[in-house]
């Protein structure tokens, strides 16, 4: 059975950031599905601190990797995810809507 996650980001009493996820099965395993910050409040650390919490929870949850697709275009989010460790796993070529992928992952 899958168990879904999520956090949200709130600044006055709106959400401005998302990050929401899964755990699959009891296999140790965590996807990250998205993670998004409203454009007016990104660049003041709050999907750095969307991705810490999904660390934590993964990390309390008794996984043992996280791991989540995302585009080289990307820029922002690829260096958010290298500076908390997570690495790249896969280079995807051409996956989904015939665009490149990375596939990268944190062991926990
Ligand atoms: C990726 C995203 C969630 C980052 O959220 P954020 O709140 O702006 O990021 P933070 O302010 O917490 O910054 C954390 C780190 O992300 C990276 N980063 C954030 N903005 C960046 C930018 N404009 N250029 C390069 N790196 C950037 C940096 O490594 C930064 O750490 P630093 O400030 O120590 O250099 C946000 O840019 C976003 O919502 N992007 C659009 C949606 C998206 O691409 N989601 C990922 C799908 S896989």
């Amino acid at each position: 059975m899958e168990t879904n996650f999520a956090f949200v980001a709130e600044e006055n009493g709106e959400i401005v950031g998302i990050a929401h996820g899964r755990f699959v099965g009891g296999s140790g395993l965590a996807i990250l599905g998205w993670i998004g910050v409203h454009p007016t409040y990104q660049n003041k650390g709050i999907g750095k601190a969307l991705l810490e919490k999904v660390i934590e929870h993964c990390r309390t949850e008794g996984c043992h990797k996280i791991t989540l697709y995302t585009l080289p275009v990307l820029i922002p989010a690829v260096n958010l995810y290298l500076k908390h460790g997570f690495v790249p796993e896969a280079y995807l070529r051409k996956e989904w809507w015939n665009v490149d992928f990375i596939k990268m992952s944190k062991w926990l």
